[in-house]
């Protein structure tokens, strides 16, 4: 793994748009996994600036969104593509056919996932795959005690993951339940990963995946397997 510890949230950010923009000038046609939450929106915003600034062009990038909850429409504002449309994808140059997410709003959500991973494998795998850490070292939506083994899959969100997540709700009630997520595996054959971690709430989290033992209850702790995991942190959530 490779550490890199930077002074706040804004320096994350920038180094974290540096990798990924990086990754797009060496393969235009990269396959890119992307994130959600509160972590990453610094970095799309780098992003958009450096494709407004003509630096970046992100016509031939393929993504795929690590999860989505379940019962939410596309057009919720608190669904995942939602917010991937409104933070990124809107502001940039991607071709809307090159734009993967998983979708929940179907009945057969195992063909979903099991086409999810088809797809993945289709398009020559994931260059570079864009984490965030849960509180309880989530990854994804993989909470502890998931299978190392878990491909694409339904999973259920922890009691703390619902909290947590209830900041973009009105009331904890409408929080959905359930989600599809990239399993463990999807996220381990990636070729290249990036998690990024900011603020003090983060700081045990990263600790116990980077110091404690590779274990199930830690998810991101298998990352320490993975031959290529860039972190980056901030001050707050360093554990060095
Ligand atoms: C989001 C995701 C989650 C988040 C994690 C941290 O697509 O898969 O694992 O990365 O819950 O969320 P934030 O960044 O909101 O603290």
């Amino acid at each position: 793994m490779n550490f890199v510890v930077v002074k706040d949230y804004h320096e994350m950010s920038k180094r974290a748009a540096v990798i990924v923009a990086g990754q797009i000038y060496l393969k235009s046609k990269s396959v890119i996994g992307f994130a959600t939450g509160s972590t990453p929106m610094g970095m799309y915003r780098e992003l958009i600036s450096m494709y407004r600034e003509e630096k970046l062009s992100f016509s031939e990038m393929i993504t795929f969104n690590l999860d989505e909850y379940i019962g939410l429409a596309k057009e919720n504002t608190n669904s995942y593509h939602y917010y991937m449309m409104e933070n990124f994808f809107k502001h940039i140059d991607i071709e809307k056919e090159n734009i993967n997410m998983p979708n929940s709003n179907i009945e057969d959500i195992d063909k979903e996932c099991r086409g999810y991973e088809k797809k993945i494998a289709e398009t020559g795998g994931i260059d570079l795959q864009v984490l965030g850490i849960g509180k309880n070292g989530h990854i994804g939506f993989n909470e502890p005690n998931i299978s190392f083994e878990a491909t694409t899959h339904q999973v259920k969100l922890d009691e703390e993951t619902i909290l947590a997540n209830s900041r973009f709700f009105t009331n904890i009630e409408d929080v959905p339940r359930y989600a599809i997520s990239m399993g463990i595996q999807t996220i381990m054959f990636a070729r290249k990963i990036l998690l990024l971690a900011n603020g003090k709430e983060k700081a045990d989290a990263l600790c116990k995946a980077v110091t404690g033992p590779i274990t199930p209850d830690v998810p991101a702790s298998i990352l320490r397997l993975h031959k290529d995991v860039t972190v980056i942190m901030d001050e707050e959530a360093s554990f060095l």
